[in-house]
């Protein structure tokens, strides 16, 4: 690494675009992910639906990556995934993940903690249906989080599944599909100025959400 060139530790902003209150947030988490998400839509900030997905295996190595959430209502927040990939393999051995959307645009993150639990054969087939073909090919065609020679492996095998469903409609790979964590634990936090930000937690407490508010 070049010496000299950058500074990191220098790096920093201040933040003072919004504040969250306790009195003004809805009495629902579902409710006020949907008004922050929205929000985020309408201010177009670039894939507003991508959130970091932690998983813990039972080695106990926490990993995380993107994806991208698909669907969200009081049941919780969907992703669609291979079902043979690490993060799957995690998640069969530890349902338990953590979400996290960082919105830089509005100095806004929210972490959402629960359980997963996969969708049914019938709701993966009918997303599947939805998706264009060249990624429900690509769904067909790459044994995700696994080791392969090079990309001209991933080439052919894309192009082996594009002939083999060439006259025959394309079903879910029965190794694909979504999950669905059910959140027990919300946060909403808000960058405020000089560090002290606004953090609103949401805990599920006997099937009823409490808030409350946490030391920045
Ligand atoms: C913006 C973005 C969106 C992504 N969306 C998904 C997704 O919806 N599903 C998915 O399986 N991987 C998605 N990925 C790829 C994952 O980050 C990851 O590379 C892949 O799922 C393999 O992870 P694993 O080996 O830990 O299972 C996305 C990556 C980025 C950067």
């Amino acid at each position: 690494m070049e010496k000299d060139d950058i500074h990191i530790a220098d790096l920093r902003r201040e933040y003072s675009r919004a504040k969250l209150d306790e009195r003004e947030v809805a009495d629902n988490p579902f409710v006020q992910f949907q008004r922050w998400f929205q929000q985020a839509l309408d201010s177009h900030v670039l894939d507003a639906n991508a959130m970091v997905l932690a998983t813990c295996g039972s080695d106990a190595q926490p990993s995380a990556r993107v994806v991208l959430l698909k669907a969200f209502d009081e049941r919780g927040m969907v992703f669609y995934t291979n079902y043979e990939s690490h993060k799957a393999k995690d998640l069969t051995e530890n349902p338990l993940a953590a979400l996290l959307f960082y919105w830089k645009e509005l100095e806004r993150q929210v972490r959402i903690e629960g359980r997963v639990e996969k969708l049914t054969t019938q709701e993966n087939e009918a997303y599947f249906q939805s998706r264009p073909l060249e990624s429900q090919i690509s769904a067909w065609a790459s044994p995700q989080s696994q080791p392969i020679e090079d990309r001209a492996v991933l080439k052919a095998r894309v192009e082996a599944y594009r002939r083999q469903f060439e006259h025959t409609p394309i079903n879910c790979p029965p190794f694909w599909g979504g999950y669905r964590l059910i959140p027990h634990y919300f946060e909403f936090w808000q960058g405020r100025e000089q560090r002290l930000h606004d953090r609103i937690i949401y805990q599920k407490s006997a099937d009823k959400w409490v808030i409350g508010r946490l030391a920045p």
